[in-house]
């Protein structure tokens, strides 16, 4: 679903993605970790091109990634995006906000859109909040709004870049429990994250960056009990303390 091949990427001077070779399968979920300055962010903002790459390839469904207009509006559709900081719209209810995108680019008809976005209100939890507006909701509230509207578009890849990193404790777990939920349906997603429980129960492999590069990419079982390398070690060792 998801192809990365000998991506490379500069800011300047600074090469902040070195050589990566990723794929994701259809209903695969990848975690992916690393030390701050990795290169997390930046790869998932590459696959949806926010970040445009200096060399290599990133196929989404065994197409290229389209460079403007129509065809990246689409790739945009199809990829989904959950960012740590929530970004639903202030000025729209939690209803508007799931409903906006399949309207204005799937151009689904209105009541359509609302009733599959009520559906997925339910799922995640709000449905009793869909006429609030974001700032009247919880941290966890917003983020599972958030989940919802990137669902709505029916995309065929979620990245979610550390989505509960900005949440209060009593918080994650709520918003974990619906990523659990969507990765046992079988979405396909990459998943940047420090949540290692998360990693463990649900995620099919563990990416480990480093400097751009990545260092490991096996099961969470080989990756947690045995991993090869020392920064991984390392990085293991300081967050597993806590
Ligand atoms: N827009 C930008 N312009 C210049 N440098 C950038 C930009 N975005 C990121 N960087 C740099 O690229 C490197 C990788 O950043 P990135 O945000 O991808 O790391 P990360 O692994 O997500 O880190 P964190 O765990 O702190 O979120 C860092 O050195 C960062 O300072
Ligand atoms: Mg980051």
């Amino acid at each position: 679903m998801v192809q990365l091949t000998k991506v490379n990427k500069y800011f300047g001077d600074l090469h902040v993605l070195r050589d990566i070779d990723l794929s994701v399968g259809s209903g695969e979920v990848v975690v992916v970790i690393g030390p701050s300055g990795s290169g997390k962010s930046t790869l998932c903002r590459t696959i949806n091109r926010l970040e445009p790459i200096d060399s290599g390839e990133i196929r989404i469904d065994g197409q290229p990634l389209p460079a403007e207009g129509r065809a990246l509006a689409q790739l945009r559709a199809d990829v989904g995006m959950v960012f740590q900081s929530f970004n639903l719209f202030a000025h729209k209810t939690v209803l508007e906000n799931v409903t906006l995108g399949p309207i204005k680019v799937r151009k689904k008809p209105k009541g359509d859109a609302e009733e599959k976005a009520m559906q997925l209100l339910r799922r995640v939890g709000v449905a009793n909040q869909a006429t609030k507006y974001p700032a009247q909701l919880s941290g966890g509230q917003q983020q599972r709004v958030a989940i919802a509207r990137a669902l709505a578009m029916e995309p065929k890849v979620i990245l979610f870049d550390e989505p509960t990193s900005a949440l209060d404790p009593e918080m994650i777990k709520e918003v974990l429990d619906v990523m659990v939920d969507l990765a046992r349906g079988g979405m396909t997603m990459v998943v940047v994250t420090h949540e290692m429980g998360f990693a463990r129960n649900a995620a099919d492999r563990v990416v480990f960056m480093s400097d751009g590069q990545i260092l490991e990419d096996r099961t969470p079982e080989e990756f947690f009990d045995a991993p090869r390398t020392d920064r991984a070690k390392d990085f293991l060792s300081k967050i597993l303390q806590h």
